[in-house]
């Protein structure tokens, strides 16, 4: 049996066995009901009180409800046996916390019996499925932006920068315009996420998106309910944030210096390397004009650094760079289980939890 690979994400958790240069067969939302305490079904206005997000800003915060989760993935969704569990590898976002991972791994031998354990760092896995083991990956995704420097496939955490901005920070501040403009429309977030990945777009500079003050085409939507809403500004305002993130009311320097940051502080010896591969991953990069802007703007830098982006390879999928640690993932996985790096079940037995600390890094 293949080994699983586990991306649980802040929004998507991602899970398949590891088949590369396949996309993951399960993506579902992170995301449990709690029923309540006594049994009764709650009413349906109740519902959105409910739900609990296991994973806030890439780690993983509610086990119980997680621990639900992965029963659902592993059991129902893969169709693991009871008694025959297989073996698994967990993506990691940066800097997870020594006792999450050691939560993590108990969980997976003492709860799900698995027959082998590994976790590898996203940044990483992310390169791996471009086919690099240097380079730069910048992931923009639902709770979290990293941006890490890898050098032979070890992340250079000194250089590494995590930011507590993602695709729910964009989702709040469309939700703030639109309601803005659209002062009589009844919007939930979920409508205003569904609006945010249709049509969110980045301009092509900065003079551009102040021209959008000026003038801008307005698109018409119309909600589930069938209330009409006016989209103009908004949607380029949406990805200008990454750029500015001032917008965001955040003193920050924009998504592109601060990779340039990133690799400045690296040794110098290392910067052709890590420029030239430059990847960016993660479901908020998926932005319409995303990717060209960000382009743009490496281009027009004044220091020596100039990032350039990495095309992906062909043969993998559309998408890969929403699903590009998952996918590295399960690169990982066929060569950590074949050849033992793993923590086994004896291993775990013999050290206990901190174990993952020796064999995963
Ligand atoms: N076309 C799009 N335009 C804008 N945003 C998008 C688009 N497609 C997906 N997103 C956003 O990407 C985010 C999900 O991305 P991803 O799956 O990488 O996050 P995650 O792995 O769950 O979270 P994290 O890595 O931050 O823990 C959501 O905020 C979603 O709304
Ligand atoms: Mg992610």
């Amino acid at each position: 049996m293949e080994a699983v690979v586990v991306d649980a994400g802040s929004k998507l958790l991602k899970a398949g066995f590891a088949v590369p240069d396949q996309a993951p067969t399960m993506i579902i939302p992170t995301r449990m009901k709690r029923m309540p305490e006594d049994g009764a079904m709650p009413s349906s206005s109740a519902f959105e009180d409910i739900t609990v997000d296991p994973v806030v800003r890439g780690f993983i915060r509610d086990w119980e409800a997680m621990e639900d989760l992965f029963h659902h993935v592993l059991y129902t969704g893969l169709e693991w046996e009871v008694g025959n569990e297989g073996q698994i590898l967990f993506t990691e976002p940066l800097s997870t916390p020594k006792a999450v991972r050691e939560q993590l791994v108990q969980m997976m031998f003492e709860t799900f019996n698995v027959s082998g354990f590994y976790a590898s760092e996203q940044a990483v896995l992310s390169l791996y499925a471009v086919g690099r083991i240097s380079g730069c990956t910048v992931d923009i995704g639902h709770g979290k932006i990293d941006i890490a420097p890898v050098s032979e496939g070890a992340v250079q955490h000194i250089a590494s920068k995590r930011f507590d901005i993602g695709g729910i920070e964009l989702t709040n501040l469309l939700a703030q315009e639109l309601r803005k403009s659209n002062p009589h429309v009844n919007l939930s977030l979920s409508d205003v996420e569904d609006i945010k990945e249709q049509y969110a777009c980045c301009a092509e500079d900065q003079d551009a998106f102040e021209k959008t003050g000026k003038s801008c085409q307005k698109e018409q939507h119309t909600l589930p309910d069938g209330q009409v809403i006016t989209i103009a500004r908004e949607r380029y305002t949406v990805g200008e944030a990454l750029f500015q993130p001032l917008i965001l009311g955040l003193e920050e320097h924009g998504i592109v210096e601060q990779l340039i940051r990133c690799i400045s502080s690296v040794s110098s010896d290392n910067h052709r390397q890590l420029m030239e591969n430059t990847v960016l991953c993660g479901g908020t990069a998926s932005i319409t004009g995303f990717e060209e802007r960000f382009q743009k703007e490496a281009n027009l830098c004044s220091s020596a650094i100039c990032p350039s982006l990495v095309k992906p390879p062909e043969y993998m999928p559309e998408n890969l760079s929403k699903n590009s640690a998952w996918m590295g993932g399960a690169i990982l996985a066929k060569v950590v289980f074949p050849q033992n790096q793993h923590v086994t079940k004896a291993d775990y037995d013999e050290t206990g939890p901190s174990i993952v600390h020796r064999k995963c890094f």
